[in-house]
């Protein structure tokens, strides 16, 4: 049996029970991990003097792979996000998201299964910012009303929106690579290119040109996988009327990040959203939820979302049965609704005792075995 080496980020507030819960259900698979443990977030600052230790980036260089806990955004510290920056770190310029389905989980839909798949390095998350009133900002409004590009008010703050041909490329190629290999259907991109003509629009362009390539222009065609386009406020009112016509969607990272949200609403909400970061290089797994210090350390946290991350880092590994076998066991804790967490029993306004983060992995442990 192959033994896989894995950094394994607890982080803050609840990570730490629901990586505990991963790791449980994970050798419960049978996969053999060597689990390296490194340092993330606010709870390491005292000891490391920053939330992100060169030593934790430097043990996912590597080994290759990492699955992190969410760690809090340290208020204060000049630090803008460990996340961002460990993005840029490792140019992780996929955000995966899949969504799909889980019945007895008190989603709105029980046939969503579709996946995000978002550029995670540039748009307005790139971080270039003018402060209101600051002397850069004025000069770049004044470049702006001298240059005849419109007009700037004085009194404005200002984020930069860059979106290049060669990230766009890279993202675009990574959904059709995707779609390739997990025998999916479609390809959407979306953007608001009616408007943003030099940043969506160029994105919207380059989508089209790689579908072209990829021979995917048009309709389901047999064997080939389909490619669409959709403006984003459409997109949003298609997602919460009918999320399961979607299969792949490709976005730039703003809307991507908005729409993986309102996704993992349609189908139970932040519990059970799964994702990952992959670069050409490494890949850093985790949920889409955060630490949640309102529950931190009381056993009530629902570990679904990590394990499922697991999950995903299983089929990057290699291990896809072992993967499956994780979905499996998930859906068969759901679908017989004797041990669910807080959460899940409160959106679906049932009166049964809600189970622990230890119980709700003792039963998905239960089905592994
Ligand atoms: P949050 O996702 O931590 O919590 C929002 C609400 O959802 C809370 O009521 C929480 O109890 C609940 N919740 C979240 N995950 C849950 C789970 N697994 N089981 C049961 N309930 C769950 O978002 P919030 O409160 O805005 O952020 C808290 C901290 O987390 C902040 O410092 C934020 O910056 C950080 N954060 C970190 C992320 C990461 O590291 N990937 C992602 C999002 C937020």
């Amino acid at each position: 049996m192959t033994k896989h080496s894995v950094v394994l980020i607890p982080g803050d507030g609840i990570g730490v029970e629901t990586s505990a819960a991963m790791q449980r259900v994970v050798a419960a698979s049978g996969v053999d991990i060597d689990w390296a443990v490194a340092q993330a977030g606010a709870g390491c600052i005292d000891e490391f003097g920053t939330p992100l230790p060169d030593e934790t980036v430097q043990a996912i260089r590597e080994r290759k792979t990492a699955i992190k806990g969410p760690v809090t955004t340290p208020v204060g510290t000049g630090f803008r996000s460990v996340n961002v920056a460990l993005r840029k770190m490792l140019s992780l310029y996929v955000n995966l998201r899949p969504v799909m389905s889980i019945p007895g989980a008190g989603g709105r839909y029980d046939d969503v299964n579709l996946v995000i798949v978002r550029e995670n390095t540039e748009d307005l998350y790139a971080g270039i910012e003018f402060e209101v009133g600051a002397p850069d900002t004025k000069e770049l409004i004044a470049f702006v009303n001298d240059h005849e590009k419109g007009s700037i008010s004085e009194d404005s703050g200002i984020s930069i929106k860059p979106i290049s041909v060669h990230a766009t490329r890279d993202i675009v190629d990574y959904a059709f690579d995707y779609a390739e290999r997990n025998g999916r259907r479609r390809v959407t991109a979306v953007h608001k290119a009616n408007i943003m003509k030099h940043s969506d629009g160029l994105f919207l362009r380059v989508a089209c040109e790689v579908a072209e390539e990829r021979g995917a222009v048009g309709a389901d065609a047999a064997g080939a996988i389909a490619f669409d386009d959709r403006i984003v406020d459409a997109f949003c009112m298609n997602m919460v009327m009918n999320p399961s016509q979607f299969d792949v969607i490709v976005f730039p990272n703003l809307y991507g990040d908005i729409a993986s949200d309102l996704a993992a609403g349609l189908v139970g909400g932040l519990g059970l959203a799964p994702g990952a970061n992959i670069g050409k290089e490494c890949a850093v797994f985790e949920a889409v939820h955060g630490s949640a210090p309102d529950i931190a350390g009381k056993n009530l946290a629902n570990p679904t979302a990590q394990i499922l991350s697991a999950a995903m880092m299983l089929d990057h590994l290699g291990e896809r049965e072992s993967a499956e076998r994780i979905r499996a066991g998930i859906r068969a804790v759901y679908a017989k609704g004797e041990h669910l967490t807080a959460d899940i029993r409160r959106a679906d306004g049932g009166s049964a005792r809600a189970a622990t983060c230890t119980e709700f992995t003792d039963a998905v442990v239960q089905e592994l075995l």
